[in-house]
């Protein structure tokens, strides 16, 4: 089995540059099937995330030319099939982002059920239903979620139950050629969202609002390609910046917008962490103990799920208590039980993680159990007495692209490595 080992204790320090952001890439490169023709999307990460999505759109009949590892030329005129398959959508959820955009093109789509994955059970009830009221029908059978629009789409106001990225989206992209106009109430506001608004608008769509809770689409003829450049990754962004306020030496991490990650740096300035922001990049350093500090994940602008578990391993290092509440997805403490093997003294209860911060972790053999969970187990390995080993890594190349290269870039011993996995035995082989 592929791990990443770490030996902790090594300062970690320098400048490290961000990709695009992987929750922006994908939806961008769904969205290409709605014009016909050419799109080129520059600074896209590089990450397995990205090529499930391009094997999806591959399987839809789109051609895709790799110019360079972070520009792709995607080729949409030939899309002819409206179906992804269910083995791609089980690999990654966000393939469901193609729903919106094959609707807008083709008036249908069939998109196989995602499952749920292991920090929730991810419905999409709400895309269906907010896709309903703009007019389509849809029929679930043997998991395949089957979508037609028998008298087209027209504009409707949609109120989201819950401020949903992957619903905002998905309503967005399917209204954006829809009769009349479409009113999204309740919608995200994520930074990634916007930038999708604003490919769409460069492509001719009438998107007004992205980014504050009323989203008003004004329904447009064709969408024409074009050339754009994905929104710099504030949660890779993010990660470093934690990384850096753990180990303490400084890190500036360029290429993206720190207004991006606006309650992140000011909880972490909470905390104790020095924080000094430029126009596209953020230095952080630490020169005092952390102060432990209640976090609550909510969305865009609140506090990011996705930087929940970066946070848990720094807060289980304060001096004292503090109450990690996720309010976004119902089982995303999963890391909490690796950090106590290193010896973390956390308590689950609920939604609510209680860290009690200790003095050193150890370093021990554990398992990233989600993208940022591995991340943030990697981190703690960094500062914990000895050498940690992190397995099921494929979650971390899932949304980080060169993770170890950039970490040893910064001085830190990290490594990959290939550990004997004793096979569960089948039968009493004594
Ligand atoms: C996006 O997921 C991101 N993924 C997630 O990032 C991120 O954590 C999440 O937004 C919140 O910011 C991508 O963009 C590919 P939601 P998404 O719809 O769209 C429930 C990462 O680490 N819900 O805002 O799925 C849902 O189960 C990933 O990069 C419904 O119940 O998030 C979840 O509990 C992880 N019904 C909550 O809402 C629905 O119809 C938020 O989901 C839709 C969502």
């Amino acid at each position: 089995m592929e791990v990443i080992q770490v030996l902790g204790g090594r300062p970690v320090t320098g400048e490290v540059l961000v990709e695009g952001a992987k929750n922006s890439a994908l939806k961008l490169m769904a969205a290409t099937i709605a014009a016909p023709g050419v799109t080129t999307l520059k600074n896209v990460p590089d990450i397995s995330d990205v090529h499930v999505m391009g094997k999806v759109l591959k399987r839809l009949g789109a051609k895709i030319e790799v110019v360079n590892k972070h520009e792709l030329r995607i080729d949409t005129t030939d899309v002819d099939k409206w179906e992804t398959p269910y083995e791609l959508v089980a690999q990654m959820r966000a393939s469901t982002a193609v729903l919106g955009p094959l609707i807008s093109r083709f008036g249908k789509a069939v998109v196989a059920m995602p499952g749920g994955c292991n920090i929730g059970e991810r419905k999409i009830d709400m895309h269906i239903l907010g896709l309903e009221a703009l007019g389509v029908e849809f029929k679930v059978d043997h998991g395949n979620i089957h979508a037609s629009t028998p008298n087209g789409l027209h504009g409707e106001t949609v109120t989201l139950a819950f401020a949903s990225v992957g619903a905002t989206e998905n309503l967005i992209m399917a209204s954006v050629r829809a009769r009349g106009v479409t009113v999204i109430d309740n919608a995200a506001r994520e930074p990634e969202i916007v930038d999708l608004a604003n490919m769409l608008n460069e492509m001719g769509a009438d998107i007004r609002g992205a980014g504050t809770p009323v989203v008003e689409i004004h329904g447009v003829g064709e969408l024409h390609p074009v050339t754009h450049t994905v929104v710099g990754d504030r949660i890779e962004a993010g990660t470093f910046i934690a990384t850096g306020a753990l180990c303490g030496a400084p890190i500036t991490v360029r290429g993206f917008d720190p207004l991006h990650l606006g309650l992140v740096l000011r909880k972490y300035a909470q905390m104790g962490i020095s924080i000094e922001r430029g126009e596209r990049e953020v230095t952080v350093w630490r020169d005092r103990p952390l102060v432990p500090t209640d976090i609550q994940t909510l969305p865009f602008p609140g506090f990011p799920t996705d930087m929940q578990a970066q946070t848990m391993t720094l807060l289980s290092l304060a001096k004292g208590s503090c109450i990690i509440t996720e309010n976004v997805f119902e089982n995303r403490f999963m890391l909490a039980s690796e950090l106590r093997r290193m010896g973390a003294d956390i308590t689950i209860e609920g939604h609510h993680a209680i860290v009690h911060g200790v003095d050193g972790l150890s370093g021990a053999q554990v398992k990233s159990p989600d993208l940022r969970g591995g991340a943030a187990l990697v981190m703690a390995g960094l500062v914990a007495d000895g050498y940690t080993t992190i397995g099921d890594i494929h979650h971390i190349r899932r949304g980080y692209e060169d993770f170890v290269e950039k970490l040893q870039a910064l001085g830190a011993d990290v490594r990959y490595n290939t550990v004997e996995v004793e096979e569960a035995p089948l039968g009493w082989d004594l």
